[in-house]
């Protein structure tokens, strides 16, 4: 049987965001910026880069930004136009989506990563969907982490996740692969422990938000069964699917950002302006100034 392309990608956005309060207080975790973009239209350009159709996001109450932010601002657009100030007309075009492609759906209580995907399960239908945490940051603009995920996915089948080496210090914090067989950045996942007390991790491979699923994940999530921090875990659903299914991990090769942190969203901040033309020498130069 042929494998189709992804043309799904939820955003799970409906988490309350505590590790970034006071911001987080009125304002989306999504939304914060770095540099000039909010974390979501980085997360969407990578999606849409690995030929994504259809962008579903899972939001909560409150964060009607989001909504608004993908939105025709006519006011703004016509005060821009009538003073001719183009380039700043030009930054909105990508925030523009046709019309159709996005579709919000509610969350209605904080249950978890895996009650959010679940909330999108009608959108999604019966195909295979991947699954960006724009809070993530995964910065490979050369070769963006879903599509090379989707490449490796349109070989493989199945259901394919990006992980990355971490400290076993910090593997308490993350979804744990227990590794299979290796292939180069290719890695049979043997199974999946969500934050495992310290010491008893099985390996330092660390699933870091992005994912490509088969559907029959919603099954499972159905079930509603609460796992740590007594919430409906994505990992835990996953985990049961290993086995039934094909599941690789596929280590990414870019540098990973983890904005829902405050030194991974100011580490970021930096490490992004470097690279850029306009802000990036009064970055440079204010940073060689200082005595570290
Ligand atoms: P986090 O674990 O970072 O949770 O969620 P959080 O609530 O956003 O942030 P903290 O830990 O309180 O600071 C990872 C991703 O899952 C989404 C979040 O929006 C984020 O993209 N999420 C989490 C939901 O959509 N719903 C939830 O119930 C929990």
């Amino acid at each position: 049987m042929s494998i189709k392309p992804v043309k799904t990608a939820v955003f799970p956005v409906g988490g309350q965001g505590t590790r970034f309060l006071p911001a987080t207080k009125a304002m989306p975790k999504e939304m914060l910026p770095v540099v000039d973009k909010p974390l979501l239209q980085y997360a969407v350009d990578e999606a849409l880069a690995a030929g994504i159709e259809r962008l579903v996001f899972v939001t909560a109450r409150g964060k009607g930004a989001l909504e608004d932010y993908f939105d025709v601002a006519r006011e703004l657009v016509d005060s821009l136009t009538a003073k001719g100030k183009t380039a700043e007309l030009a930054t909105l075009e990508e925030t523009q989506i046709e019309p159709g492609r996005m579709v919000y759906v509610r969350q209605q209580e904080p249950a978890g990563l895996g009650h959010a995907v679940w909330c999108a399960r009608h959108v999604v239908g019966r195909d295979a969907f991947a699954v960006l945490l724009p809070d993530e940051l995964l910065w490979n603009p050369a070769s963006p982490a879903l599509k090379e995920m989707h490449d490796a996915y349109m070989k493989l089948g199945g259901n394919i996740i990006s992980v990355l080496e971490v400290p076993e210090e910090h593997t308490h914090r993350y979804g744990i692969v227990s590794p299979g067989r290796r292939d180069g950045l290719i890695t049979e996942v043997s199974a999946l422990v969500e934050k495992p007390a310290r010491g008893t991790a099985p390996s330092r491979l660390a699933a870091i938000g992005r994912y490509i699923l088969q559907p029959e994940v919603m099954d499972v999530l159905a079930l509603g069964k609460r796992g740590a921090g007594n919430e409906i875990q994505l990992t835990d659903a996953m985990a049961e699917m290993i086995g039934n299914q094909p599941f690789h991990a596929l280590t990414f090769t870019g540098t990973r950002f983890d904005c829902g942190d405050k030194a991974g969203h100011v580490t970021a901040n930096i490490a992004l302006a470097l690279e850029r033309e306009d802000v990036g020498p009064a970055v440079r130069e204010w940073l060689r100034a200082q005595q570290f």
